[in-house]
């Protein structure tokens, strides 16, 4: 897991995102929240996720260092958060505009639930996958 020390690492990682999510992402490491891949020098992938989505798991963030996309990493979070949660169901979202993402859920097994118009004209669409 994440520590404090990783936080500057990950604030990189998040400026290579369309979204300001630093206060998030402090705070998601000082509840252990946050699942990070370092390769030795510094986070270059990480997954937020906990169960306070009524009680279910709910990943709320994934992202991979530009430099290391296309590598399996976000899959490698993924299958973390499912082992961790066996015979659950595993819940996300994401943009409607995030073509990666629906790409990557479609792969693993996760299966849309529905939307909600959190962001104007770029709904957010759940996914769900059960774990085995
Ligand atoms: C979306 C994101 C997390 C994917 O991470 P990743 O480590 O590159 O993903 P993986 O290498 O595990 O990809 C697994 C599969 O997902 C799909 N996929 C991932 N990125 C894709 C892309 N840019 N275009 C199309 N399909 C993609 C592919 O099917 C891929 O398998 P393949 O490489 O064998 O074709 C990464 O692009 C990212 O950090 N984006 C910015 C942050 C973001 O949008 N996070 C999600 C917010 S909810």
């Amino acid at each position: 897991m994440a520590t404090p020390s990783d936080v500057p690492g990950l604030v990189a990682i998040l400026a290579q995102t369309p979204w300001e999510k630093s206060a998030f992402i402090k705070a998601a490491v000082i509840n252990d929240e946050v699942a990070v891949i370092d390769e030795g020098v510094g986070p270059i992938a990480f997954v937020v996720w906990n169960r306070e989505f009524f009680g279910r798991p709910f990943v709320w963030l994934v992202a991979v260092a530009g430099h290391a996309r296309r590598q399996g990493l976000a899959t490698l979070l993924f299958a973390h958060v499912e082992a961790a949660c066996p015979g659950t169901r595993v819940y996300t979202s994401t943009n409607a505009t995030n073509a990666a993402m629906h790409a990557l859920l479609f792969k693993h097994g996760y299966v849309r639930r529905g939307e909600l118009d959190l962001d104007p004209g770029d709904p957010e669409i759940f996914y769900a996958k059960d774990v085995p």
